[in-house]
């Protein structure tokens, strides 16, 4: 985790690669070769016969997660969703898409695929040969962008000429997470969609989630309450496009939260203003300010303060979890609101979840340490808070199927 800001920065100017391990061997087929879709010569024009062209302002596409005015997002696992008609599907990414930037995208409840695209083109995802098109199903196209800190700008959804595309009915519930690596699954297998926002949120089923998530702590450039506040990251790019004057989130036209989940912290224990690092009493402070601004947003969510943890040593013949950085502070904060009443706060305590084996080389939780930190959330959230497990079975986890073939006992 402590070299996250220099990774981050990194990774606006490096194109996306990426090895991934398995038990300190190399994954033979990470993305399998049926998933990627197809770029198209040259990109499709409004005019092109054998297409039919919405631009990306269409009101039947749906955006998941923060997208900012020009359709881009670079915040975690940020989606596009439709219904369409007809067997084509085919999407035109605009000039400030990264380069090669992975995204997992399928057709209705089947299997996550994956894909790679790059600015300025159109690729076509759905043909006939694509699964999931029989008379009388319906078929909805989604995708979301699983590089961590990379992001693509819509330009133009496409189907083919005759057929059309459809919005598809919100889930009435939303889960925002507010959060940092941890929450879009840095070094995760596939990032984004292996992190613990996706883990809990595709893995609960039927509810709407943004994942505003990035290098974001109080000790940061403006802080984490500027950054919730804002529609686009505070990153690099960012900045290009916005300078220092980024656009507010609209919080009033768009669908509340009904659950806010934060897990920071993590950055703040090692970022210094000057030689100083973010002491508990501040970072107290303003966590109490960032909860009170979310209630101030989203009067009727509930909030979850996820208790950020700090690795794990190995002590003469055994391993500990070292201590946990800013509790006091996390839990004080929690107090104050449900001190005064506000029952609708709760300290989520992750000690004991993780152990030493689910840290990864990099400092973050393994695939399977993120799985284990967002089911224990899901299960908080359905005994404390009420709600139903709704995933009706379809995949969260792509490249999952790990067991062993020993059937003969
Ligand atoms: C897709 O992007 C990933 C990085 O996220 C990279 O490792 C992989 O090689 C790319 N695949 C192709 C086919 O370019
Ligand atoms: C995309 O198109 C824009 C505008 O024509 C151009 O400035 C930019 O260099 C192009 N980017 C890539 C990656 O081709
Ligand atoms: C892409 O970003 C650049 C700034 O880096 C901006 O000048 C340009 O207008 C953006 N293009 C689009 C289509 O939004
Ligand atoms: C949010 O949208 C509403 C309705 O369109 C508008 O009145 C308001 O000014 C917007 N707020 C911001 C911060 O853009
Ligand atoms: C879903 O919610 C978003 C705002 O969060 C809104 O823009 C969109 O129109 C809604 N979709 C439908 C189909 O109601």
């Amino acid at each position: 985790m402590r070299l996250l800001y220099l990774v981050s920065a990194l990774a606006c100017v490096a194109p996306a690669v990426a090895t991934i391990w398995e038990n300190g061997q190399k994954r033979l087929n990470p993305y399998p070769p049926t998933g990627q879709a197809t770029a198209l010569p040259t990109p499709i024009k409004t005019t092109d016969v054998g297409w039919r062209t919405y631009d990306a302002s269409a009101p039947e596409i749906g955006y998941k997660g923060r997208w900012c005015s020009r359709r881009i997002s670079w915040w975690a696992a940020p989606g596009v969703k439709f219904r369409y008609t007809g067997s084509k599907v085919a999407i035109t990414f605009g000039e400030n898409t990264s380069n090669n930037v992975l995204l997992s995208w399928r057709v209705s409840g089947l299997p996550w695929n994956f894909a790679n695209v790059t600015a300025n083109r159109s690729y076509q995802f759905v043909s006939e040969t694509t699964q999931g098109l029989q008379a009388g199903q319906e078929t909805i196209f989604e995708f979301h962008v699983t590089n961590w800190a990379l992001g693509v700008q819509m330009k133009a959804v496409h189907v083919a000429a005759g057929f059309a595309i459809s919005s598809v009915p919100n889930y009435s519930r939303k889960i925002e997470m507010i959060g940092d690596s941890l929450t879009v699954g840095y070094t995760g297998t596939y990032e984004a969609m292996s992190g613990i926002g996706w883990s809990l949120c595709e893995g609960l089923g039927n509810v709407e989630y943004s994942l505003v998530a990035y290098k974001l702590c109080y000790g940061s450039t403006r802080g984490q309450l500027f950054q919730w506040q804002q529609a686009s990251d505070s990153g690099v790019r960012a900045q290009q496009v916005y300078g220092s004057n980024p656009a507010p989130w609209n919080f009033t036209t768009t669908q509340p939260a009904d659950l806010v989940i934060i897990n920071l912290g993590t950055n703040d224990i090692n970022y210094k203003q000057g030689t100083t690092a973010v002491p508990e009493s501040t970072f107290q402070q303003n966590y109490i300010q960032l909860i009170n601004d979310v209630r101030s947003k989203y009067p009727r969510a509930q909030i979850i303060a996820v208790q950020f943890w700090n690795g794990y040593t190995r002590s003469g013949n055994t391993y500990r979890q070292n201590p946990n950085r800013y509790q006091t502070a996390i839990q004080n904060a929690v107090n104050y609101f449900r001190n005064g009443g506000n029952n609708n706060v709760y300290y989520f305590d992750t000690t004991g979840i993780l152990q030493f084996g689910d840290i990864n080389p990099k400092g973050h939780p393994t695939d399977v340490g993120y799985i284990k930190i967002a089911a224990h959330l899901m299960q908080f959230i359905s005994i404390r808070l009420g709600w139903s497990l709704g995933n009706t079975g379809q995949e969260v986890h792509s490249q999952a199927m790990y067991y062993n073939d020993n059937t003969s006992i």
